[in-house]
């Protein structure tokens, strides 16, 4: 999928469907990454020199919630609503059948107000089968004291599984037509998992969810937290890149958490066990994978790194990113002598840097 194929134009679409269109655009076409890390580097597995165990036999699967995945991979949420998004949603969709992990759909808000637009989110499950998808709504949107019956829809446009709500303060703060007001989102989330029969996850969008946060939102219910945190996309960037006036974005640039740091904070909170946790926020390899599951998540994610596989190499080219992955997966599971990944979250991993 060339990046100059951006389909019919920008011109006709509504100014959030040009928005969503200029967020995919400005990911692929500029660097939009934090120039601070995630952490990870920070931490080393120990090297096992007696694995005692096949390489052909690891077993990368695991389950989350109802479903067994391949490899603890999800794509995280990106896109839905104008026609590129459909044809990105539809080859990510491709990918998680093919591999059988999950997906996540960019916000669905929109779709409501314009049914133009449903067709892009509803092709994920047409083409992934039976996979784990979640739907997606933001922060701002169950702060407003969401419709149920809005809210539902969104649930049966893609027939999800789960439920993200995305926390983008940093986003709404850069953003020109930014909606900045937060008041009332703990409250609305906790309704949300009162009224859904699904499960309820929360995630941020790349500035991290600490202790603190994550106390709340255990309280408010939820089933699962993704930290989504600082080291990889910085969407303090993409805004920045969309204003005129760049001052204030450039200064709130490296924003936030940093992933590794969000993880062992969420992991450490003593009601750990009511939840899921995901890593998220700058995964780049397999072995960001295996660092995140070793630190206590049960599962990981990541978004731009598939974006930018499959629009330099299509489907194909979206695949080979995911194996590469898992190689990289079963690479630290070998050396750490996990021959599944509860094995591996029990392998020794140190900090090695302050
Ligand atoms: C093009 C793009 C669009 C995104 N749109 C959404 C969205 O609609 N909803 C959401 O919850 N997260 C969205 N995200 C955030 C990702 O799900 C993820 O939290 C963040 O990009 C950090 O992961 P990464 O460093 O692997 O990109 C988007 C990310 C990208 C790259």
């Amino acid at each position: 999928m060339p990046s100059k194929n951006n389909g019919p134009g920008l011109t006709g679409m509504d100014p959030t469907a040009k928005r969503k269109a200029s967020h995919v655009d400005l990911v692929l076409k500029e660097n939009v990454n934090y120039i601070k890390s995630t952490g990870f580097e920070k931490y080393e597995f120990v090297h096992n020199a007696l694995p005692e165990i096949d390489y052909s036999e690891i077993d990368t699967s695991v389950r989350f919630f109802s479903h067994k995945f391949s490899a603890p991979i999800i794509v995280s949420s990106m896109t839905g609503g104008y026609e590129r998004a459909g044809r990105i949603n539809s080859s990510i969709a491709e990918l998680c059948k093919a591999r059988n992990i999950g997906m996540g759909v960019g916000s669905q808000r929109q779709a409501l107000q314009n049914s133009n637009y449903l067709e892009s989110f509803r092709v994920v499950r047409r083409i992934s089968g039976d996979i784990f998808v979640m739907g997606n709504i933001g922060a701002a949107q169950v702060a407003d004291g969401f419709a149920l019956k809005e809210v539902r829809r969104m649930v049966e446009m893609v027939e999800a599984d789960a439920l993200a709500v995305h926390l983008n303060a940093l986003q709404e703060l850069i953003q020109p037509e930014g909606d900045r007001n937060f008041r009332g989102v703990i409250s609305g989330i906790a309704r949300l998992v009162r009224v859904l029969d699904i499960p309820v996850i929360v995630k941020e969008t790349g500035a991290g969810i600490n202790a603190a946060a994550a106390r709340k939102l255990v309280d408010a219910g939820v089933s699962a937290i993704d930290v989504s945190g600082a080291g990889g996309t910085s969407w303090s960037a993409i805004e920045t890149l969309r204003r005129d006036d760049r001052r204030i974005g450039t200064k709130f640039w490296n924003w936030g958490t940093p992933t590794a740091e969000a993880l062992v904070q969420v992991n450490s909170i003593p009601a750990r066990k009511k939840i899921k946790l995901i890593s998220s926020g700058g995964i780049r390899d397999g072995l960001d994978v295996a660092k995140s599951i070793a630190l206590g998540a049960d599962i990981c994610a990541g978004a731009q790194p598939f974006l930018k596989a499959l629009d330099e190499d299509g489907t194909d080219g979206l695949i080979s990113e995911f194996d590469n992955w898992v190689e990289e997966l079963k690479g630290a599971m070998f050396l750490t002598g996990s021959s599944n990944v509860n094995q591996l979250r029990k392998a020794k991993i140190v900090k090695v840097l302050a």
